[in-house]
């Protein structure tokens, strides 16, 4: 059986950013961002730096701009927060469909079918994964519960998928763990 979260090749550093998408979370209506918080403390396991934090509302061409700007800035991964359900206001996918190059859904299936396990809800979430240039940009849900438990499942592959980004590795499948 697979573990999930075993760290995979070697901890290159990760520079990241945290994107939250709430428009509640803008308005300055929320005392913390503990979804924000939930995805920093899930990264401090890995190699990696925190290098851009936002918090922007529902709105899909403010979470576009932000995730161009950051991409620009070469940032090796964004994750987002918030806005992937069915709610009329939720356009976190399409907002980052609208800027990926190229899509990597493998990370939202497994975070999804992992995630479905703990609650029939998981299946609510339209999160998208793909590259803009060579920035992985990954939606996770809304809720901290939400992050902890679909970052749990990705985590452990990070480096190696930032790393292929980067072009540091030809032989993906040779050192491949499991
Ligand atoms: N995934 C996990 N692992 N745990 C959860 O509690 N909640 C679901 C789903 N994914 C959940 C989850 C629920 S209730 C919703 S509505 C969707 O994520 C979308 O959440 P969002 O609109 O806050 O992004």
């Amino acid at each position: 059986m697979l573990e999930y979260g075993v760290l995979d090749t070697k901890p290159v550093e990760i520079r990241f950013g945290i994107l939250t998408v709430s428009d509640s979370g803008h308005r300055g209506e929320r005392p913390r961002d503990e979804s924000g918080e939930a995805i920093r403390s899930c990264l401090q396991r890995l190699n990696a730096r925190e290098e851009r934090y936002a918090v922007v509302p529902d709105e899909k061409d403010a979470i576009s701009g932000k995730l161009r700007e950051w991409a620009g800035l070469g940032l090796d991964l964004v994750l987002t927060t918030g806005g992937t359900g069915l709610s009329p206001r939720d356009v976190t996918p399409e907002a980052t469909m609208a800027v990926l190059d190229r899509l990597a859904p493998g990370f939202s299936e497994v975070m999804r079918a992992e995630s479905q396990k703990k609650t029939p809800r998981a299946m609510l979430s339209r999160g998208v994964s793909g590259a803009c240039g060579r920035c992985l940009i990954i939606n996770l849900p809304g809720s901290p519960k939400a992050v902890k438990e679909s970052l749990e499942v990705i985590l452990g592959t990070l480096p190696h998928a930032v790393d292929v980004l980067r072009g540091q590795v030809r032989e993906c499948a040779s050192e491949a763990p499991g």
